[in-house]
């Protein structure tokens, strides 16, 4: 949701800042630009469309710098164009922004009478123009970036070049990411670690409403009554590798690729003498007497908060809720400060994820995030985090992140079974194991039939509507499915628990539609196999996902089948969320989508 970089130090500037916008691209990729402090003044290059179209127009008429501010956008204010691209400003402040300004009517109207005028249809430029008029008034860029944030509502992340101030880079952030990566021929300032992961693992948070400037590597914080500080230095967890494509085509299917090593990073620090151990993380005790456990979370990561409701019923006997964090609040829940909230999140910055947690903060609920950036906002917020061990998850697809997810859920319940008294030892004992060691090679052997997969996307490839269909846990791996198809392929897609197509849905169903029915659970086959023999008896074309010894059951359909290993259906869920994966990449890619970005998305949205 736009990405952010900044860079001043003894390199060539304006180089930093475009290899820093590639790997920010993910974020939204309406249009790029950036603002570099050179002799003459503030050179401002933006384009509609990619980092690449803003790179040939700095080819055309090169800046040369030694500071300088970037901008991806996903647009909010004002469609994508060359106008509405970042930065904004004037000849004295240009910024970039990532967030939304709220309250941009009423503080346009201020500036107006103050004589300002706008060119673009951006809330940034208005924050832009706020901040240039209140420069003018003290003379003190943080002065001026204090007054300025008491008066925006909304959330930000501002980086900020002020042209009577050399080599210095200012910013400040609320509720939008931000962060300091120092390196030892300059500093950055990002987004999102990604950006500058290359040059350094060296970074420093930005907290909400803390100001900054950097000048010739002293990096100065500001508090909000003005007072200065420095911050100590932290190393990141993740390696360059991590954010880089490692020798395939696109993030989508390195991060797929990375599946089975997540998974086992992921868990094993959870597994003490072959049993769940969570005791170091959290209070497992106010999730075994919480009257019921609320999961919250966006798109994918909603999806996984309804597979861990279904495992906490199913393993630990658990009252709980899957809501999807945009409703939670508006729902008006029931919830007290005897249930627990578990918050799901990969980027940990989803806005509508966040203040649902704060949410149930507020009503004294207990909370728990399962997040893969551990220094993100609601990593921080929550009582306590469990981090998913993925890495850097780069493509707008979220894949890995689902399976460490849904794996770890899993794992957790149970743990939660097992403390229960739902869940003999030895019977733990066997499903941990099956998490730890089957899992993974599961995944293995699902990443290996990719070209059969490959092949089942052909056939599905030209289609314009296509239905997932499945019962029970496989009506959520449907739902992923399904979401991740349409995402990155734009075929319209939808998932129905198959039990609930003839109920309307089976009047969309023509001659030739691909009908994807997903079928895991050995005791409810038999009652699919018949929902999916009424789509074929109206024209359409089936697909089955199932393990291998199960594909006999399906022999006189004339159906194509994506193979699953035989293993234990309590971890087959996880595995089928690879192959659909993998069905969606192939479709997209021979559709001749971006996997890595489609359109009209981001990765990390942090507007609600
Ligand atoms: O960072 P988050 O997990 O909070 O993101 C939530 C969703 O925006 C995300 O899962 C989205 O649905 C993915 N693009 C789906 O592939």
């Amino acid at each position: 949701m736009c990405g952010i970089i900044g860079y001043t130090g003894t390199g060539n500037a304006v180089s930093e800042v475009i290899a820093g916008l590639r790997l920010l691209e993910y974020r939204g990729y309406d249009s790029a630009g950036m603002a570099a402090l050179t002799e003459k003044g503030i050179a401002v290059v933006k384009k509609k469309g990619r980092v690449d179209a803003l790179e040939n127009a700095l080819k055309a008429s090169p800046v040369l710098s030694h500071t300088a501010i970037g901008h991806t956008r996903w647009a909010t204010h004002g469609e994508p164009s060359d106008r509405n691209s970042h930065p904004h400003g004037t000849e004295r402040v240009m910024l970039v922004h990532n967030g939304i300004i709220e309250n941009d009517i009423e503080l346009k109207e201020g500036l107006l009478l103050k004589g300002y005028t706008f060119e673009s249809d951006t809330d940034t430029e208005v924050a832009a123009k706020l901040i240039d008029s209140l420069y003018a008034e003290t003379g003190d860029p943080v002065k001026a970036l204090r007054e300025a944030c008491l008066r925006l509502r909304g959330s930000y992340a501002f980086a900020v070049l002020f042209s009577d101030k050399p080599d210095t880079l200012y910013a400040t952030r609320c509720e939008s990411p931000l962060l300091v990566g120092v390196a030892k021929t300059g500093a950055y300032l990002a987004s999102d670690m990604a950006a500058f992961l290359p040059k350094t693992r060296s970074y420093i948070p930005v907290e909400n409403r803390e100001m900054l400037s950097i000048c010739q590597s002293k990096i100065t914080f500001y508090a909000e009554n003005g007072s200065a500080y420095e911050k100590e230095q932290l190393l990141a967890e993740w390696d360059v590798e991590a954010a880089e494509r490692g020798g395939f085509g696109s993030f989508m299917e390195k991060e797929m690729h990375e599946e089975p090593e997540v998974v086992e990073r992921t868990l094993s620090p959870r597994i003490l003498s072959g049993l769940p151990d969570f005791s170091r993380e959290i209070a497992e005790e106010r999730l075994l007497s919480a009257k019921k456990i609320w999961l919250i979370g966006c798109g994918t990561a909603y999806h996984a908060g309804l597979f861990g409701k279904y495992a906490f019923e199913k393993y630990a006997r658990i009252p709980a809720d899957a809501v999807i964090a945009s409703e939670f609040r508006y729902i008006d829940p029931l919830l007290t400060g005897d249930d627990a909230v578990v918050v799901i999140s990969q980027s940990g910055e989803t806005a509508d994820t966040l203040a649902a947690l704060r949410l149930a903060k507020e009503r004294g609920a207990y909370t728990v995030s399962v997040v893969n950036v551990g220094f993100s906002t609601i990593a921080r917020e929550s009582d306590a985090t469990l981090q998913t061990l993925a890495g850097p998850e780069i493509a707008v697809a979220s894949t890995k992140a689902y399976t460490v997810q849904t794996a770890l859920l899993l794992l957790l319940s149970v743990s939660l079974g097992m403390k229960n008294g739902r869940i003999g030892i030895a019977d733990a004992k066997e499903m941990t194991a099956l998490l730890a060691k089957g899992l993974p090679s599961a995944i293995e052997e699902t990443l290996a039939i990719s070209d059969s997969i490959r092949e089942t996307a052909r056939n599905i490839s030209a289609a314009e509507h296509l239905f997932f269909i499945g019962r029970n846990q496989d009506y959520i791996s449907s739902l992923e499915g399904s979401l991740k198809l349409k995402e990155i392929s734009y075929i319209h897609s939808e998932a129905y628990a198959a039990g609930e197509l003839k109920h309307g849905t089976i009047s969309l169903i023509e001659k030739g539609t691909p009908v994807v029915a997903v079928s895991t659970v050995p005791a409810l086959r038999e009652k699919l196999l018949s929902n999916l023999k009424e789509t074929l008896a109206r024209g359409a074309r089936a697909v089955v996902v199932c393990e291998r010894s199960a594909a006999p059951q399906f022999s006189d359909l004339s159906a194509e089948i994506i193979l699953l290993p035989d293993t234990d259906p309590f971890i087959l869920p996880v595995v089928t969320a690879t192959a659909l994966q993998l069905l969606a990449f192939h479709t997209a890619s021979l559709r001749g989508c971006d996997v890595d970005k489609p359109r009209n998305l981001a990765k990390s949205v942090t507007v609600e």
